[in-house]
This record gives structure tokens, C-alpha cells and sequence, in this order.
């Protein structure tokens, strides 16, 4: 204990020396390394904040560091309404009325389970949760320090608008099977696993569901799930897990993964951030990754599990406005950032980069896709539609069976002949 505090005395005698330094350059005429030093202090304390004290720590084959930190001291408590939070070890209800059997599923094609890179390295200790190290030069790839983490204002897929200017405003592509004008409380897909080729590091490609409550205006809900690549955010090319939620659209509430406080982690096997293996390959074999994400009727939490063994953890409901009562709308599948460098479009791929005629094993897929209704149960989504802002780029296909519910085919080279 006595050797904590004086190393926090080290700590802060060393930020006001630095200080003391920056103040000397200015003095000297320096004018350009002021906003300099300050920079570099203020990328220090935001990495202070997000890399909390590991009991261990795990190198992982990609490069990656997963800090194993004690599942108390965690990002989500910095936020002032969870000082007194008692962690919720459980959800308090699971829903019921799986349409599909999930292990018949997998046993009809042995498919080996997903897992993450790091894994082959060691595992977190009881009592810690992994969290993705975030690294300097992570944080000086972002716009701001404060944009961080963050998505850009107004990425999300409305496929009400009636004003197609605003469709294309953003920059973004989407490719997606949507339901909305009931209430929902949550929303299931098995997603097909890839490594789209992104072609600038500041676009990337995603693969995930959205949980929607609001209008589409300054206040808009979200919760999201899924895979992406972004070079931009992680530094690579890989395909990692991530969520990400708002309460204003974007704006100031909300970041991806553990990068902001938040969501509350209670896994500790599953990184958010980390890197998934195996991927699926052109023509060979096919990986996919489920995710649930469901409110908790008793205290309103959200929660989200991983495949068929990981709760992963919680947004708390305070987090937002409408989605503290029930999502309006329901959104899966695909979103690149279109750049438009050189004024072409972007050859930054979805999904497979490959179109949904190609079909299975060549174009990559949502299956068994699943809403939770207000009586808790999992169901079918009724009236899907889909949406696509052009279809030569990405285009989507939905459908139906047996063994794969409603599900739907997605994504697309992008740049090519007909999307030029
Ligand atoms: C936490 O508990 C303390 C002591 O009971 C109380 O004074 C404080 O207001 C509480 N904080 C919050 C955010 O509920
Ligand atoms: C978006 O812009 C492209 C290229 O200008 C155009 O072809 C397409 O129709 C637009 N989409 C919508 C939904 O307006
Ligand atoms: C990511 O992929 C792009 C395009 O394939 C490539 O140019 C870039 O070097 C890759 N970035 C990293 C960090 O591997």
C-alpha cells in the first residue's frame, strides 16, 4: 500500500515538472512545442484513464496487449452514477423460445468454436476482465483525443429518411435487413466472419446489428455489435469484436468497446477489441460469430453475450433515454466509409467483398436473425425490409429456410464497373 502512494507521488511530481518544462519552452520563445507538450500530456492522461493497473498482462500473437484488470476497477466506474454500483454477476432473465437449436446447428458441420487470438498466450484470472491495451500511437491516429473511440456524427443507416441527400452525406455505405414500428427489446444474428480489404486506413468495414430508440435526430440511442476492420481505431487490418453505444447520436456520450465508461464487463475471456479467429475463406470454410443483445426486464440493463457461453456484461439503463424503455427499430449488416479518394469510389470491401448472388461460402451471410418481443421471447422478425444506398457498390438479399430462419446475404466490392 505505502509503496502505491509514493509511486502516485512520483507520478504527480513528474506531470508538474513536465508543466514546469512546457512553461520554460514557451519563456523561451518556443512558440510550436507548446502546443506540442501539451498534446503529448493530454494523450498521457487520456491513456492514464483508459489503461487501468493490471494484475497481469498477455501478449497477444497480433500485438496486442490484454491487461487483465480486477473487475472493480474497470472504466465503466469512472462514470460519477456507478460510484456505488453493485456489479450484476448475472442477468436477472435470459430470453426464452430459441426458434432454432443452436447446438444442433453446430453439430450437423463441426465447425471448431471461435475464440480470440490472445487466448494462445494465457487466460485473465478470476475476478479481472481483459481489456485491450490502448496504445500511444492508437490514440495520435484519432482526429482528437477526445474523438477517440468515437464514431463520426450521423453514420447510422436510415432507411426512412426521405431525403436521399442526407443518405449520401456521411460518406457511409450500408447494406442492411431492417424492422422498425413495433417495440423491441432486443435482437439476435449468427454473422459470417471475413477480412474485407479496406483500401484507406481512415475508411473501414463493419458487420454488426443496431439496436435503435429515438428519432434519427440529435438524441438518437444506439446499441451496436459485431466484427470490424479499422485500420484507423486499431492500427491493422485484423477482425476484431466490437460494440459501441450512444445516447445523442454520436456526438458526446458513447464510444466502442471498454474505450469510454460505460458498459459494465463481466467476461473474463472475451476482449472487446481483440482480434477473432479463424476467418472464413473464398470458397472454403465458413466461421461465424452470434451475438444477443437483450434488455433485462427486472433492472433494465442491456446485456450481450458472445456465441453460447459468454455474457459478456451490461450497458447500464441510465446510459440512455429511450432505449431505458424499448428499441423502435432493428437494423443488421454491413457499413464501409466510402472517402471517394481520387473522387472514385472506394474499393474498401463488406462482408466478403463479394455480392449476395454468390451465395453461401463466397458471399458472407446473417442467419437465424431474431428480434426479442415485449414478452421476452425470441422471435422472427416480422416485415424485414432492406436498404442499400447503391446496390452496384453493396447490395443485400434476404431469405428464409429451416436451419437458417430469416437471414440475409450482403456486401460487395464496392468500387467495380457498375460503381465507378
Ligand atoms: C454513494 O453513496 C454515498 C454514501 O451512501 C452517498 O453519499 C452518495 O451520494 C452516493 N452516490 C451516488 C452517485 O449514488
Ligand atoms: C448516392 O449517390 C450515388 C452517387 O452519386 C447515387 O448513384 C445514388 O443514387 C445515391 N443514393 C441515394 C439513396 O440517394
Ligand atoms: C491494411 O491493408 C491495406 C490494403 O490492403 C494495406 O495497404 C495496409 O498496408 C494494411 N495495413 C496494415 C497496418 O497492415
Amino acid at each position: 500500500m505505502a509503496a502505491r502512494v509514493s509511486a502516485r507521488h512520483v507520478m504527480v511530481w513528474l506531470l508538474v515538472a513536465a508543466a514546469a518544462t512546457c512553461f520554460s519552452c514557451a519563456g523561451a520563445g518556443s512558440v510550436r512545442r507548446a502546443p506540442a507538450t501539451r498534446q503529448r500530456l493530454e494523450v498521457q492522461r487520456h491513456l492514464k484513464r483508459l489503461n487501468k493497473q493490471a494484475v497481469k498482462s498477455i501478449k497477444s500473437p497480433d500485438g496486442d496487449i490484454i491487461d487483465c484488470v480486477h473487475i472493480s476497477h474497470q472504466p465503466a466506474f469512472d462514470h460519477p452514477f456507478l460510484k456505488n454500483h453493485t456489479i450484476q454477476m448475472r442477468p436477472a432473465f435470459h430470453p426464452e423460445g430459441l426458434l432454432f437449436d443452436e447446438s444442433k446447428v453446430a453439430s450437423q458441420k463441426k465447425t471448431p468454436s471461435m475464440a480470440q487470438l490472445w487466448h494462445q498466450n494465457g487466460r485473465c484470472p478470476e475476478d479481472t476482465i481483459p481489456i485491450r491495451r490502448t496504445k500511444r500511437d492508437d490514440v495520435l491516429r484519432a482526429s482528437s483525443v477526445k474523438r477517440y473511440g468515437k464514431k463520426k456524427h450521423r453514420s447510422i443507416p436510415n432507411p426512412l429518411s426521405i431525403d436521399p441527400d442526407l443518405l449520401n452525406e456521411s460518406g457511409h455505405q450500408h447494406a442492411i435487413a431492417y424492422v422498425e414500428g413495433d417495440t423491441y427489446y432486443g435482437a439476435k444474428a449468427t454473422i459470417n466472419v471475413w477480412e474485407p480489404r479496406i483500401q484507406q486506413s481512415n475508411e473501414f468495414s463493419l458487420s454488426q446489428l443496431w439496436i435503435l430508440g429515438g428519432s434519427f435526430g440529435e438524441d438518437l440511442n444506439s446499441i451496436e455489435a459485431g466484427w470490424q476492420v479499422s485500420p484507423d481505431l486499431y492500427g491493422d487490418n485484423n477482425t476484431r469484436l466490437f460494440t459501441y453505444w450512444t445516447s445523442d447520436s454520436y456526438q458526446a456520450t458513447g464510444c466502442y468497446n471498454l474505450l469510454c465508461s460505460g458498459f459494465i464487463q463481466i467476461n473474463s475471456e472475451i476482449a472487446m477489441g481483440a482480434a477473432i479467429y479463424p476467418l472464413s475463406r473464398y470458397g472454403g470454410s465458413q466461421y461465424d460469430i452470434s451475438i444477443l443483445v437483450w434488455k433485462d426486464p427486472k433492472e433494465g440493463h442491456w446485456w450481450m453475450q458472445f456465441g453460447n457461453d459468454y455474457v459478456l456484461g451490461y450497458w447500464p439503463s441510465f446510459l440512455f433515454s429511450y432505449l431505458a424503455d424499448s428499441a423502435s427499430m432493428v437494423e443488421w449488416g454491413g457499413e464501409v466509409v466510402n472517402s471517394e479518394p481520387d473522387g472514385e469510389h472506394t474499393s474498401t470491401e463488406m462482408g466478403s467483398g463479394h455480392f449476395p448472388e454468390e451465395g453461401f461460402g463466397r458471399s458472407s451471410y446473417f442467419r437465424n436473425i431474431q428480434i426479442v418481443d415485449e414478452s421476452n421471447n425470441l422471435k422472427a422478425p416480422r416485415g424485414v425490409g432492406t436498404f442499400t444506398e447503391q446496390s452496384n457498390c453493396y447490395d443485400v438479399q434476404t431469405g428464409n429456410s429451416n436451419h437458417w430462419g430469416h437471414f440475409f446475404y450482403y456486401g460487395g466490392p464496392g468500387r467495380n464497373s457498375n460503381c465507378p
